[in-house]
């Protein structure tokens, strides 16, 4: 068996009395791409920041690259992982430029500050920007982009440093139709490259899963419906456990569709 990037062994995570992540274990191979799906407050967000260790479980063990929380230097941890989320995207200073927004994933921080960065960091800054679309917008203030072009550069930001897990929360929300699918194609893309790193992608909507994921969780209320290969996973019987509502699902090539019976 190769190496585990992340492994989660009976987690809980309790706040104020509530079970935010109740007995969830997850095993996260090398070379694996996950989607994480489930209603407005299941734990998804939770569970991205157990992987992006900016969290500790109540009870439980997350091991990431071997490491266990709560035992290790979590900021040298946090080099290895990529992370794009609406949390994070609140801590940035609105006038920081979109490029700076990238860059300064290198340094680990957020609000630029230093007067140069080295011009190979900018390069790739402004390449990755580019893959995701938004080269036109990278000496823009980050206050002044539409909700998608914030998504994109966020999206772009979490691969800055070559990381070796890439924790994508939502990118997608907020895309016109015409976004979404770019956005899912160039996932797609870097689904099927090699060099992409393991990814976790959280989602309410199968439809923007991309091509070329391995995986899925399904989480309900803090618990785990499925989880596993993603066409075992991603299931009319599955999907309607975790919405609590009654859908059918139906893969067309690579994609998937999901739809509410008896509404028609
Ligand atoms: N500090 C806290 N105390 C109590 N409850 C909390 C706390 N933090 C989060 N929660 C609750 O935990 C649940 C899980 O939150 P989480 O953000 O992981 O959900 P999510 O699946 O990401 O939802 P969404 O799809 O809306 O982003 C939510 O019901 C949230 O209100
Ligand atoms: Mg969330």
């Amino acid at each position: 068996m190769s190496d585990a990037a992340a492994s989660l062994s009976d987690v809980v995570v309790r706040r104020s009395g509530r079970h935010l992540l109740d007995s969830v274990s997850l095993r996260i191979e090398s070379g694996e791409r996950w989607v994480v799906l489930g209603p407005n407050g299941a734990g998804k967000s939770t569970l991205i920041r157990l992987l992006a260790a900016r969290l500790h479980p109540t009870s439980g063990t997350v091991d990431l690259f071997e490491e266990r929380l709560g035992r290790t230097d979590v900021f040298e941890l946090r080099t290895l992982i990529g992370l794009a989320s609406a949390e994070l995207a609140d801590t940035i200073p609105g006038d920081e430029t979109a490029l700076d927004v990238v860059v300064t994933a290198g340094y680990g921080i957020v609000g630029r500050w230093r007067e140069s960065y080295d011009d190979m960091d900018l390069e790739r800054a402004r390449t990755l920007l580019v893959a995701f679309g938004v080269g036109d917008v990278a000496d823009r203030p980050f206050a002044t982009l539409s909700t998608g072009e914030r998504k994109r550069v966020l999206s772009a930001r979490a691969l800055m440093t070559d990381p070796e897990l890439l924790l994508l929360d939502e990118p997608a929300s907020g895309l016109d139709l015409g976004g979404r699918e770019e956005l899912v194609r160039t996932l797609g893309r870097l689904a099927s490259d090699p060099a992409t790193p393991v990814t976790v992608l959280v989602t309410h909507h199968v439809e923007e899963i991309p091509p070329g994921y391995t995986h899925a969780l399904l989480l309900r209320r803090g618990g785990a419906v499925a989880a596993g290969p993603i066409d075992e996973v991603i299931t009319s019987r599955n999907l309607t456990a975790t919405f609590g509502l009654p859908l059918v699902v139906e893969k067309h090539g690579q994609r998937f569709t999901a739809r509410a019976i008896g509404l028609d």
